[in-house]
């Protein structure tokens, strides 16, 4: 009942820029299956439980070694997100060290974990941090971006093409001892630098830039937004539309004065450099590639304050004309408003991939959420494995009593679900929910089906929303079936198709799945399905009174089987 059936296999892969590119299907790679676009890891799709390191984590053999044999044994991830340093692999020019790189792949091997590399190569956070010090001291050589007032900040120009290439020699470099050392697949996927863009003004004022500038806005960009007009996201064809539509003109002239112009030039000129260095590395080690966005603050008054030019939701249209290359373009998302902000990344066809985040209880939802419900190929949440505390210090790595944390138990149940989750995400018939006090109901239509979502209530009190943070996944899994995960919720349904008005439940199990197969552990009814004893009211709502109540632990995966009466 449960065996994965087989779906319908497209070969080609579509980039962020809207190019079809053909995968060498011995790699990891993307692939369209059915109504989702998944990783496919030899052979396989593959459902990313991730977890990203902090920063240097994976510069210290001695910080890692108590780390690494927890991450899947305790915490249930099954790909750890790791940053390599420009400098740590190329601390004299054109001499390579790729001893940090042959730690991790060994690492992550025998600990039965894949690897997602973040390249920190010409910026992390929008700075230059992880330019070797060759690159960094030689000013005259790798030039700089200026801010207003002329002063040049610790950020490499995006206008250099020195830089450019002496950041994609490096890449391609370091990819192509990844090729030559790891047939086995561990790593699966490159983040391309990190949250970039400039930050303290709008644009980059280096003389360079400032002559770029200057020149009409060119001519392959001009084509792509007309070519793709009317599919251009709204936020962005408003900016080009109340400059009039222009078809040709400077940066001011067609996309408006000030601030607006200066973010679009600056994400076409991080766009096309990074694509020319995912394009260096692709032609190394063709491996699925993204970039990540620091996102716009709710304080943030204009780019610059965030980094001006990154890939944000508002500028995705110049990062697909800028960076065919690149295969999906990610959220880092810290904060509330999770629904919102993972739906504004999954617009024209942009895949969803949360490489940072929340872990705890935030971070369980955040993960069932982004994988149920926009069917993401994943998440990571950050420096998970040394939570931090008030003040944002980490703390002990690794966490004491790792196997018990919120995030742990919901990738152990992510897990087990793994292969029916990508079967379902390809067959469309997955949904799932987030919800709290300020949303504490939601209606889904899923198979033959309205699903009645909403947090656990009193059984006693059943109108009244409880002060809880609910979430949970369901999938239709044959006629009249469901398997649903979860916490803090409950479930009733509704027949959505002609006949008898009313679902009851005919048989109802707690377990879990081993190696895809369906475990029952427990028989549940009575307390555990009862959910309302006000049996005449739930009559006149076509309701039985019972349903499915989902919590962590024993009662956390469920299967049902409804009938239906009047
Ligand atoms: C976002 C960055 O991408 C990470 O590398 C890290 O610096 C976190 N912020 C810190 O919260």
């Amino acid at each position: 009942m449960f065996s994965p059936r087989a779906v319908v296999v497209a070969t080609l892969v579509v980039a962020a820029g809207g190019v079809a590119q053909a995968a060498d299907p011995a790699l990891p790679h993307l692939e369209r299956r059915g109504a989702a676009t998944q990783l496919v890891v030899d052979g396989k799709p593959f459902l990313v439980l991730g977890g990203e390191l902090h920063n240097t984590a994976a510069s210290s053999a001695e910080y890692m070694a108590a780390v690494w044999p927890v991450l899947n044994a305790k915490m249930h991830l099954n790909t750890v997100l790791a940053g390599i340093g420009w400098n740590w692999i190329e601390p004299a020019e054109g001499q390579y060290d790729f001893s940090l790189v042959d730690a991790a792949l060994k690492n992550a091997r025998s600990n039965n974990l894949r690897i997602v590399w973040l390249w920190f190569g010409s910026w992390k956070n929008g700075l230059s941090s992880f330019a070797p010090a060759w690159v960094k001291a030689g000013q005259q050589r790798f030039p700089r971006v200026a801010i207003r007032g002329g002063k040049t900040i610790e950020v490499l120009s995006p206008l250099s093409e020195t830089n450019r290439e002496a950041d994609a020699r490096a890449f391609a470099a370091f990819l192509r001892h990844v090729r030559e050392v790891d047939q086995s697949h561990t790593a699966i996927m490159v983040q391309v630098e990190n949250e970039v863009g400039v930050l303290g003004d709008s644009r980059d004022r280096s003389a360079a830039a400032n002559a770029a500038f200057a020149q009409p806005v060119p001519k392959p960009l001009m084509d792509y937004l007309q070519k793709h007009k009317d599919d251009l996201l709204p936020e962005f064809r408003q900016v080009w539309q109340a400059a009039g539509f222009k078809t040709a003109g400077s940066w001011e002239e067609v996309f408006g004065q000030g601030a607006k112009a200066d973010e679009v030039f600056m994400a076409w000129n991080y766009s096309r450099y990074i694509d020319r260095v995912a394009e260096a590395g692709k032609k190394e080690y063709a491996l699925p590639m993204y970039v990540n966005a620091w996102i716009v603050q709710p304080a943030d008054k204009g780019p610059g304050d965030y980094p001006s030019g990154g890939p944000q939701d508002h500028m995705h249209d110049i990062w697909r004309a800028g960076a065919p290359n690149l295969d999906l373009l990610s959220p880092d998302i810290y904060l509330p408003g999770f629904v919102e902000l993972t739906a504004r990344y999954s617009r024209s066809g942009n895949t969803l991939f949360v490489p940072e985040s929340f872990d705890g209880t935030r971070g369980a939802a955040n993960a069932f959420y982004a994988i149920g419900q926009q069917r993401a190929i994943g998440y990571s949440p950050f420096g998970f494995e040394a939570p931090r505390g008030e003040l944002g210090e980490p703390r002990s790595a690794p966490p004491p009593n790792a196997e018990k944390l919120p995030l742990s138990e919901a990738y152990d149940v992510l897990s087990q679900l793994a292969p029916l989750i990508l079967e379902h995400q390809a067959n469309g018939t997955i949904a799932a929910v987030q919800l709290d006090r300020q949303h504490p109901d939601q209606q889904i239509r899923l198979g033959d089906y309205t699903l009645n979502v909403g947090l656990t209530r009193n059984v006693r009190t059943p109108n009244v929303a409880p002060d809880l943070a609910g979430y949970g996944l369901f999938m239709a899994t044959g006629t009249d079936e469901y398997v649903l995960a979860g916490n803090n919720l409950q479930v009733t349904f509704t027949p959505a198709t002609p006949g008898p008005p009313i679902a009851g439940i005919a048989l109802q199990e707690a377990g879990r799945f081993e190696k895809g197969q369906w475990v029952a552990t427990r028989l549940l009814g009575g307390d555990d399905s009862v959910l309302r004893y006000d049996i005449s009211t739930v009559a006149d709502l076509n309701q039985s009174g019972s349903g499915v109540r989902l919590s962590t632990g024993e009662r956390g995966i469920q299967r049902v089987h409804l009938y239906r009466y009047r």
